[in-house]
């Protein structure tokens, strides 16, 4: 049976690019994908936990590289296979990742990290699947006074039906950096490394964005608690 989770992002897969891939979303994705980019092991093959519709895979392998996408939403998936129908996607949970240990040289998961039940469980089969040596890097919203607020606006979303991309009430998450490098560092992997990323949200209207992008780099280097991401990246050490 389908969670809550799933059935959401499969009703909503049609609208997801809309938002992400839309003018001020596709700055938004790019900015934090290009943080991921700069710390994941270029040219090698990537899996993308939560890949939604495939669009880190696409800018993964624009780089040389080839990628897997793995989602829990079917329809998302779909929408993926016609974005990017070079690469395999498959249908399961990051928590638990259909493929043999050390299959990986670079781990991803974009936008995903608030939704999963089990970070520990997600992290360990993370680190199971990667190379030795291979690197992961995790992109998701962070805990902070404009995030805490989320949860409660989403849920009365779902109360009033209203139908759009991550409205509704799913349980999500949001971690301080001290947090996110505990759970890396409690999996296994190392050369944690936690910061704080984007200030120039989807959500603001036009005006507003355009000056949020600018001042992005002031705010991410001086005031990265006002940033709404968490960024993180670890290595699973050499044998
Ligand atoms: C906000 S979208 C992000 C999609 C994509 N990473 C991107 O950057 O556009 C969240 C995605 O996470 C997927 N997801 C949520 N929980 C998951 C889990 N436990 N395992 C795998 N995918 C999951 C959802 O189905 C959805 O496609």
């Amino acid at each position: 049976m389908r969670n809550k989770i799933q059935h959401h992002f499969d009703s909503i897969a049609h609208l997801y690019d809309d938002r992400y891939d839309g003018t001020r979303g596709r700055r938004y994705h790019a900015h934090l994908s290009e943080y991921m980019m700069r710390n994941l092991v270029q040219g090698g093959r990537l899996l993308d936990l939560g890949c939604g519709t495939g669009l880190f895979v696409t800018r993964y392998i624009g780089n040389g590289g080839e990628a897997v996408g793995l989602d829990i939403s079917r329809g998302m998936i779909r929408k993926a296979i016609e974005r990017c129908p070079e690469s395999d996607f498959t249908m399961a949970s990051a928590e638990a990742i259909p493929f043999s240990d050390g299959s990986f040289d670079a781990l991803s998961s974009l936008l995903v990290f608030s939704y999963v039940r089990s970070p520990e469980k997600m992290l360990s089969e993370a680190y199971r699947v990667l190379r030795p040596g291979g690197s992961l890097a995790i992109c998701t919203l962070g805990k902070n006074l404009m995030t805490s607020g989320l949860p409660a606006i989403y849920h009365l979303g779902e109360v009033m039906r209203v139908r759009q991309v991550c409205v509704g009430a799913f349980g999500e998450r949001y971690y301080h950096e001290t947090e996110m490098e505990d759970l890396l560092r409690h999996a296994g992997f190392t050369g944690v490394r936690v910061l704080r990323c984007s200030f120039a949200h989807y959500g603001l209207i036009d005006p507003v964005f355009d000056i949020a992008k600018k001042v992005e780099p002031f705010v991410e280097k001086h005031l990265p608690s006002l940033a709404y991401n968490i960024f993180a990246v670890g290595r699973k050490p050499p044998v």
